[in-house]
């Protein structure tokens, strides 16, 4: 074996320095330079390496440590010219003349490069002469004329080795064909465990790409048979795979995993509770059908309703789950006979006998009666039913939630897509709705967890929820008493108190500002993708991030429109190269075929088999419905869909 430091107790190369060291291999492109420190170390690059793509580029370099070595990893977030004829004043003259300093002009310029110090791995043999990395940090700067290599999969792979049965690769290191190896640990203990739950933030302008990586982040957490994976879906892009890069049910069966889907519009039914039944009407149009316009009117009507319902289920002996087929007649005809109810919503005379007539003119007026049952009151009913009124069975939303996070610790978890998009209801636009929907999701997770908790079980759940800025506002005032600012309050609370339930949440979204500032506060793992370039956007980001050379390399990402590439800074225990705490910036894959190779794991390889047009042996079918762009080519993707449906 070659020598390679003298007086040094490594004096020959192991596993890991043949490969960093690989003289053969290794890409040179510059030396350390001055000034450097711990954090930041100048390179003055090579004239060979001049011409290639260098910002971006995920550079090492090996140095001596306490009788053993360091090997130090970064990104190069700037490179700069400098040429000190171009400084001189007089020379300046001339090229005012003649627009260049002829043998100086591009001959004398020097490069240099910032690398920020991403991950530091010390290299030391054990007892048995085996050398091994471990996590650490550069105690002192480097000497200058070290030399700085390029990284390739082999040398990551070698730094890495001790995680190589937990590594995820999602894309590459940004700017280069290096793979960007990701850990992305479950929230509980054990093998692949965080030992906790995290919450997560994925942001970033519309069409940046974050419902794709997201699908990424699913597919990789799904590694963790034990993690109940929880997708809330606005706008039914997951529930039924539709213009994701890849098809993401089938690459989820392919996993091993047990994945429902589960529609708002016609298979889930909510909490049994009259008085959200009434609050829903209202939301419906159901007051202002009946002449109540005014807010505080309505709010009274509200609670007159519900006692109305409740006296008519109790006396019939019925359920909101499976109301009797004239409850409408009979809770207007219940009000209509009570004096002292129509006296609460309008205590002046004259507005109780119009509203007492107007009611026995819907009783009388068969077409106006079906008018109020058709558009306000069987929509909001069949939200509540066992039945609905189309015949569809639905499943209480609690249960689907609970679910998630009921299912024995040793089990396969399910993971579940819950489209809430409404298509096809009265609700399809009502955000509002949708706000109090998640409300009651994030209650029934909240006290499930806890009483989980109570018993001395630890969840292992992710939530995620697509679209985040519709349903979550930025601040809540006091008085805001709307179904989005109690959501956001529940949120606020919830991003507190869940993760020691081992209840994580992710919110995808595309603005910090849409976010309130305390569940950012509490975001552990980010990614931000193109776009959040506006002034207080940035503002807020540089507070996170803090480093202003990532800050400058994320302003260089390219708006994914005209490139079809889909650049991502992570910040957070992401990867084993994030321990340092500096961000890492991945360029997402953009064919599955990529992540396949990549991750060469019988489901990947399954999933590719099968979207090639392979028969992805006892993979059962699913509807795909995506478009051909994760696809190595449009026919692999209809041969996929067509082997989905055979
Ligand atoms: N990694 C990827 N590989 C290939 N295509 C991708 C990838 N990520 C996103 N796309 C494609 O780019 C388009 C926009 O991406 P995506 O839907 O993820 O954006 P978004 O950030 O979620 O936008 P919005 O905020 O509007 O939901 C989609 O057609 C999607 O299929
Ligand atoms: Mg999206």
């Amino acid at each position: 074996m070659p020598l390679t430091m003298d007086n040094n107790r490594v004096t020959t190369r192991g596993r890991v320095l043949s490969v960093l060291l690989d003289e053969m291999r290794a890409a040179q492109i510059g030396v350390v330079g001055s000034p450097s420190d711990t954090t930041e170390i100048t390179i003055d690059i090579l004239e060979a390496a001049e011409a290639g793509r260098i910002r971006g580029q995920m550079v090492y370099l090996v140095l001596p440590h306490d009788n053993c070595r360091i090997a130090i990893l970064g990104q190069v977030s700037r490179v700069e010219t400098q040429n000190r004829w171009h400084e001189d004043m007089a020379f300046r003259g001339i090229i005012k003349r003649q627009g260049a300093l002829p043998h100086l002009s591009g001959r004398a310029d020097v490069r240099t490069a910032t690398l920020t110090v991403q991950a530091a791995f010390t290299i030391d043999v054990d007892e048995s002469g085996e050398e091994f990395c471990a996590e650490d940090m550069l105690g002192t700067s480097p000497g200058t004329g070290a030399k700085v290599y390029a990284v390739r999969d082999e040398v990551l792979q070698a730094l890495l080795e001790k995680y190589k049965n937990e590594l995820v690769y999602l894309g590459r290191v940004f700017g280069t064909q290096v793979r960007m190896p990701f850990t992305l640990r479950h929230f509980g203990k054990g093998v692949g465990g965080a030992g906790e739950a995290y919450h997560i933030g994925v942001f970033g302008k519309t069409g940046s790409g974050k419902s794709g990586l997201a699908a990424y982040l699913l597919l990789a957490y799904a590694r963790h048979r034990n993690m109940g994976l929880l997708f809330i879906d606005p706008q039914g892009q997951f529930s039924s795979d539709r213009d994701l890069p890849f098809p993401l049910h089938l690459s989820l069966r392919a996993a091993g995993r047990d994945v429902q889907v589960y529609k708002l519009a016609s298979q889930v039914r909510l909490r049994e509770d009259a008085n959200q039944f009434a609050e829903l009407l209202r939301k419906a149009g159901f007051y202002r059908f009946l002449g109540i316009k005014n807010p505080d009117n309505q709010e009274i009507a509200v609670e007159v309703l519900y006692a109305a319902v409740r006296k008519v289920l109790t006396d019939r002996k019925a359920k909101i789950d499976a109301a009797p087929g004239n409850l409408l007649r009979e809770t207007l005809q219940t009000i209509l006979d009570d004096s002292k109810a129509l006296e609460r919503i309008y205590t002046g005379k004259e507005r109780r006998e119009q509203l007492a007539d107007r009611l026995r003119g819907v009783l009388t007026d068969e077409g106006e009666y079906q008018e109020l049952q058709e558009k306000t009151w069987q929509p909001a009913l069949d939200l509540f039913q066992k039945v609905d009124s189309k015949g569809n069975e639905r499943t209480a939303l609690w249960n689907i939630v609970t679910s998630v996070i009921n299912a024995n610790e040793q089990e396969t978890q399910p993971i579940v897509f819950l489209d809430i998009s409404g298509e096809g209801t009265a609700f399809k636009d009502d955000e509002e709705i949708k706000a109090m929907l998640l409300k009651e999701i994030a209650v029934a997770l909240d006290k499930e967890g806890g009483r989980a908790f109570e018993n001395g079980r630890r969840l292992n759940c992710l939530v995620a929820l697509d679209e985040a800025h519709r349903y979550v506002r930025a601040y809540t005032r006091g008085d805001d008493m709307s179904e989005m600012a109690q959501l956001t309050k529940k949120f606020v609370d919830a991003v507190r108190t869940t993760r020691k339930y081992g209840l994580g949440y992710m919110f995808i979204t595309q603005t910090l500002a849409s976010l309130h500032r305390e569940i950012i506060g509490q975001l552990r793992l980010n990614a931000f993708g193109y776009g959040l370039t506006m002034g207080s956007e940035l503002a807020q980001l540089e507070e996170i991030v803090g480093d202003p050379e990532a800050l400058s390399l994320y302003k260089s990402f390219v708006d994914p429109q005209s490139r079809r590439e889909y650049p991502f800074m992570f910040t957070g225990p992401a990867s084993p190269l994030s321990f340092t705490g500096m961000p890492l910036f991945v360029q997402m894959f953009t064919r599955f075929s990529d992540f396949a190779e990549a991750n060469p794991t019988a489901a990947a390889r399954t999933a590719l088999s099968v979207a090639e047009g392979g028969n992805g042996s006892g993979i059962s079918p699913v509807p795909v419905t995506a478009p051909a762009r994760g696809f190595a080519t449009e026919e692999a993707f209809q041969k996929a869909r067509n082997a989905d449906f055979d």
